[in-house]
């Protein structure tokens, strides 16, 4: 298992003052989480393509993609091409996941598959080859500061247990609801990246938020 890594989410941060926000975990955090909602796969509308551009030019950490939006079979190239890290789409939403995560990398960017709560992932088994990350949704997505799902928990496990039998360096990001609280059972449970927005843009200090989150998953 990769060491853990941190993705603190913009959504919890001020959108008026993106690059400050993004600069305030910069020396802490692995990665910028990006939460891109279209108000139809998701009930919540975020940003898109073109703030992310921009984001890409003041940010000194590589985005983490997050796309909760319908069509990401159109849309999810386009995020590598621009020069995201990371690419995520749903499984629900995706018509030809194959394609669009291959494309994903075929732009140079890494391709995560994303797993709502209530969806099983034993039917993506024969797709970890084709992804570098597989994303398990820990609150129902739409938006921050939820309620983690402890429901979710045994399916982590599953998730990384099927990781480790196909001997794959797949990334298990959790998303949603992680927390001090929370974050230490995702830890057991098999997660090496962690997605926190509230937990870190809530904080008086993001930073500090970003370091006491990384030490205890490494606990
Ligand atoms: C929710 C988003 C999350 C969200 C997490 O749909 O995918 O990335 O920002 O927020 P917290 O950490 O506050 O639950
Ligand atoms: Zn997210």
């Amino acid at each position: 298992m990769a060491a853990p890594q941190i993705s603190p989410s913009i959504l919890s941060a001020d959108f008026a003052r993106l690059a400050d926000e993004v600069a305030a975990v910069s020396g802490a955090a692995d990665w910028v989480h990006v939460d891109v909602m279209d108000n139809h796969f998701v009930p919540n509308l975020t940003l898109g393509l073109p703030v992310v551009q921009s984001l890409l030019k003041h940010s000194a950490l590589p985005l983490d993609c997050h796309l909760m939006i319908e069509d990401p079979d159109r849309w999810a190239p386009q995020y590598a091409e621009a020069g995201a890290g990371s690419v995520t789409i749903h499984a629900e939403a995706a018509k030809a996941p194959i394609r669009t995560l291959r494309a994903i990398r075929a732009a140079g960017a890494r391709a995560g598959l994303g797993i709502n709560p209530a969806t099983p992932v034993e039917p993506y088994e024969d797709l970890l080859g084709e992804i570098d990350m597989l994303l398990l949704m820990t609150v129902e997505p739409g938006f921050g500061g939820q309620k983690f799902l402890d429901v979710v928990l045994p399916k982590i496990r599953r998730a990384r247990r099927m990781i480790k039998g196909r001997e794959l360096n797949v990334w298990l990001q959790v998303d949603g609801g992680v927390s001090a609280e929370t974050i230490e059972r995702c830890a057991e449970a098999g997660a090496d990246v962690f997605v926190a927005g509230s937990a870190v843009y809530g904080a008086d200090d993001p930073a500090e938020a970003v370091r006491r989150l990384r030490a205890q998953a490494e606990r």
